[in-house]
């Protein structure tokens, strides 16, 4: 006999599906770029902080060169010597690389010779056993006073103003100095071209 009473039909189960191939590898390549990516970012993000920083450092630096002014040291026209008693007769060299002068002592008392050659400026040398100083470039001469004698020279070497210091030191300054230029008056002889010690 047939079974009057109707079974509620089975709904059919969805079925397991597979996830496709396609979607495994989407999600592996997802999951594994993002660390890539992000660290990429975070790469940019510092190149661009240290472009910034660079910027702004050089900048800064800039602005504080204008509280420093750009200052040229030269030597000092100004500077003592030591006393008259270390200075004997005749010429003495040792300043001559320091402050380019030479100390000399004659029978009226102690002056300071610019070592600078009065023709184009050339230092001279100091030539014991000629007693005479000798330009290198051109040839001129100079007597142990410095009075030009021979070549182009046009007159004799500048002398430097000399004094003394309170504790009787000889200081001397060579942006003060004496000169005794052709046809005209010397100014050898003046107040402070010549100590009379
Ligand atoms: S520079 Fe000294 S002779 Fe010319």
């Amino acid at each position: 006999m047939a079974n009057s009473t109707l079974e509620p039909a089975k709904t059919a189960e969805p079925r397991a599906t597979k996830p496709s191939l396609a979607k495994a590898l989407q999600s592996i390549f997802s999951k594994s770029e993002e660390p890539n990516e992000s660290k990429a970012i975070a790469k940019r993000r510092r190149f661009v902080m240290a472009a910034v920083l660079g910027t702004l450092s050089v900048n800064l630096l800039m602005f504080l060169r204008f509280f420093f002014p750009r200052a040229l040291y030269e030597p000092k026209t100004k500077f003592k010597i030591g006393y008259p008693s270390d200075f004997g007769f005749g010429v003495d060299t040792k300043f001559q690389n320091q402050h380019r002068i030479w100390v000399v002592r004659n029978t009226e008392g102690i002056f300071v010779i610019i070592a600078i050659c009065t023709h184009l400026g050339c230092t001279p040398d100091w030539k014991p056993s000629e007693n005479k100083f000798k330009c290198p470039c051109h040839g001129s001469g100079y007597d142990p006073e410095g009075i030009n004698f021979e070549g182009p020279a046009p007159r004799p070497m500048d002398r430097a103003h000399v004094e003394l210091d309170p504790e009787g030191q000889i200081v001397v300054d060579v942006s003060h100095a004496y000169s005794w230029p052709k046809g005209e008056r010397s100014q050898f002889g003046d107040d402070g071209a010549i100590l009379h010690v």
